[in-house]
């Protein structure tokens, strides 16, 4: 059994009142979520760290990453059960069967690589509790809005550190609101590399263009050289499918062509270039949908990236909660030989439309089998998992027992008469 180890989040201050409290009713918690699998070790000394760095490498005897039906991608870890981007929510993603953990890479002041999805800590940590930091909030560009709250760039990691992390959304489960801390990006590769089997990662390079402007590394470093170097670093080398890729898999995402074509010289890791709604330029090109979605940029874009990622509401456009006609999206970007990874599926019913009739395995259905997409960005990775399992199992059970026949054939082959 895949036992884990989830670090709770250090109360700072005894004044964080109810913290100790917390922690029990967290223990309680998972443990009756999660029977088993999760064991818990509460940490309680400052110093030591919240998650031990990668240290572990390729071991054979691990099962492989699956390869023979569309990937199941961990959008955010499993943040449809646990706040987004937690060490809890990617070790839950890697227990119920995700083949990629996906996250977001931004940094802090101190140029440490953390994964956060939101340009500022606003909508997903417990920063309006930290008067300590109330004076931090500010207005800064971000590819031309201004945006005010509580930005990464602002804060050491130490201080990022001291931060909890909540659910985004109301309706899920709010138990877990500011227990977990916010995890560096190699603690983000340590739980992949330390899964009981193969388990890809999935990092974006976020705002690469606002991270350059507001955080500066040693010798004119970019954020981009810093990401690359630390996935060297950890062992992810190699074309997508080579011997090597296959050991420790990852797909590198941005919404940034800029970012993708300088990065694309830095490695041969495969690149997924993330398309946004059709009001959205993108990130660091200001280039319309519509042009980056012709023929001619897939075209040219295919030089440099193995696929795509579109909101999957532009593949299959919906009027009225009803999904429409498809595209030719997914047929075009096949024909050029780019897979396709649209995101994002989740279970509730304030996102599925209405053909669905409610049923995320129905959206899975229609998505796999009628779409023919080649991975799933998912708040649910369980779910996905699950639909997988039942429509399209390992077909290694099938191989084994022809083995096993083939092997009984050959045994009594040989106690044959020699003249039949
Ligand atoms: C953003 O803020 C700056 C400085 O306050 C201001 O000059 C600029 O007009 C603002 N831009 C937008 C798009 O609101
Ligand atoms: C890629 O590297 C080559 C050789 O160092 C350089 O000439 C080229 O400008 C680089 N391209 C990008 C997009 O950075
Ligand atoms: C992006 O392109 C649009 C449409 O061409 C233009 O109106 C806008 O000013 C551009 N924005 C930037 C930041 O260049
Ligand atoms: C979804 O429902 C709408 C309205 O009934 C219908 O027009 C459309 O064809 C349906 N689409 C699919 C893929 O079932």
């Amino acid at each position: 059994m895949f036992e884990l180890t989830v670090i709770l989040k250090q109360p700072k201050q005894k004044s964080r009142i109810g913290a100790a409290k917390g922690r029990d009713s967290m223990a309680s918690a998972l443990a009756g979520l999660v029977p088993l699998s999760f064991l818990l070790l509460l940490v309680g000394c400052a110093s030591r760290p919240l998650y031990p760095l990668p240290g572990k490498r390729y071991d054979a005897s691990k099962k492989p990453l699956q390869t023979f039906r569309p990937y199941n991608l961990a959008h955010r870890g499993s943040n449809g059960e646990f706040p987004e981007e937690t060490a809890a929510a990617y070790m839950r993603a890697i227990e119920e069967g995700a083949d990629f953990i996906e996250g977001d890479v931004l940094a802090s002041k101190d140029g440490v690589l953390i994964m956060q999805h939101d340009v500022t800590l606003d909508d997903t940590t417990d920063i309006a509790e930290h008067k300590e930091f109330a004076n931090r909030k500010r207005t800064c560009n971000v590819q031309g809005t201004n945006t005010t709250g509580f930005f990464h760039f602002d804060f050491t990691l130490e201080e990022l550190k001291s931060l909890g992390v909540k659910q985004r959304y109301p309706f899920r489960d709010q138990q877990y609101n500011g227990k977990f801390p916010i995890i560096t990006f190699k603690e983000f590769i340590s739980i992949a590399l330390d899964a009981p089997r193969v388990v890809g990662i999935y990092p974006e390079i976020k705002n690469p263009a606002m991270v350059n402007q507001y955080v500066k590394w040693p010798g004119g470093k970019k954020f981009e050289d810093k990401f690359v170097e630390t996935l060297h670093k950890y062992g992810y080398r190699g074309e997508y499918m080579s011997k090597q890729w296959l050991k420790q898999p990852a797909f590198i995402q941005s919404f940034a062509p800029t970012s993708l074509i300088y990065v694309s010289n830095l490695t041969d890791l495969p690149k997924v270039f993330l398309i946004d709604d059709i009001t959205i330029p993108t990130q660091d090109t200001n280039q319309s949908y519509w042009e980056v979605t012709s023929d001619k940029y897939l075209n040219f874009i295919k030089n440099y990236v193995m696929g795509i990622g579109p909101w999957k509401d532009t593949i299959v456009y919906v009027s009225e909660n009803y999904l429409q006609p498809p595209t030719d999206l997914v047929a075009r970007a096949h024909a050029l030989n780019l897979q396709v990874h649209p995101y994002t599926y989740r279970n509730e019913n304030q996102f599925l439309h209405f053909n669905f009739s409610q049923d995320p395995y129905k959206e899975y259905d229609y998505w796999i089998n009628t779409i023919g997409v080649d991975g799933l960005f998912t708040d649910f990775t369980g779910s996905l998992h699950q639909y997988q399992e039942w429509t399209t199992p390992s077909p290694s059970g099938e191989k084994s027992a022809t083995k096993l026949l083939d092997k009984i054939g050959s045994m009594i082959s040989k106690y044959r008469n020699p003249q039949t």
